[in-house]
């Protein structure tokens, strides 16, 4: 797949075929990066690729990424690294809900390992893989796409699979935030509200448009910007 170079950006979105992701690649790549679009199924990536660049000139990349299979991780940071050998942002926002209608006395806890597979292990592993690329960029900038269900100031009873892998993925902005400040990394984490998607639901209130708004701001963040926070509508939020 062709990589369309030059001083643009360059910034990498995880599950990035279908609701948020694929709106946050969308606003990034208006706003002049070359976006990295990746799904679990290499024809998803390249499906989106094709509908997002539809008569608009953008730089887009579709790449094959399942971010709980260590092979597919490393298979990637294996072509990235030799083209474009460089990242300046990466949104991890593959994630999956796993079971809903359960508790913490039932929960299946085969799922809630999934879940974190993917939603912690996932965003860590790739974060790990690409890391090189990031320090490389010398701004690097990584977003955690991360849930209000994982605030622990306000944490309820409910899918506690998904509220603490959230929670624990947002642990991980925090220690990364800390370890990385000194190589021009800003490392965030943010929660898009309740937003209509496959995973969101026809019934909820926010467009993909409005839920991708602040992982684009914070993974386009001046040099300046915070590092360590939690944000919602680009304000910060509690823990
Ligand atoms: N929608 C909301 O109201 C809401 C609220 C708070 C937080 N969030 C968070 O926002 C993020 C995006 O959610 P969404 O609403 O856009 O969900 P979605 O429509 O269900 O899309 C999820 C995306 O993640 C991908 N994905 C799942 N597992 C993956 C894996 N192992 N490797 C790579 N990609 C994987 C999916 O790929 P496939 O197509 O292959 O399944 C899909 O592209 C999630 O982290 C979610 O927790 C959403």
């Amino acid at each position: 797949m062709a990589v369309v170079e030059g001083e643009r950006r360059t910034a990498l979105v995880s599950g990035s075929n279908r609701g948020i992701g694929r709106e946050v690649a969308r606003q990034l790549a208006e706003l002049g990066h070359h976006v990295i679009v990746t799904a679990r199924d290499p024809a998803a990536a390249e499906g989106a690729v094709e509908e997002l660049s539809k008569g608009r000139g953008l730089s887009l990349q579709a790449e094959q990424l399942d971010v709980a299979d260590p092979h597919s991780v490393e298979r990637l940071r294996e072509r990235l690294e030799a083209e474009p050998g460089r990242l300046d942002a990466l949104v991890n926002n593959a994630g999956v809900m796993g079971e809903i209608a359960t508790n913490v006395a039932e929960a299946p806890l085969d799922d809630a390992h999934t879940t974190m597979e993917t939603n912690l292990f996932g965003a860590w592993r790739l974060t790990q893989a690409l890391l090189p690329l990031l320090r490389r960029s010398g701004h690097g900038r990584i977003v955690n796409v991360s849930s209000g269900a994982g605030q622990l100031s306000d944490m309820n009873g409910g899918y506690p699979g998904y509220r603490i892998s959230k929670t624990a993925l947002n642990a991980l902005t925090r220690i990364l935030s800390n370890e990385e400040g000194g190589n021009g990394m800003l490392v965030n984490s943010m929660c898009p509200g309740w937003v209509r998607t496959d995973m969101g639901g026809s019934a909820a209130p926010r467009s993909v448009t409005e839920g991708a708004d602040t992982a684009v701001w914070l993974a386009t963040l001046p040099d300046d910007g915070p590092t360590g926070g939690f944000f919602r509508n680009r304000e910060p939020i509690p823990w």
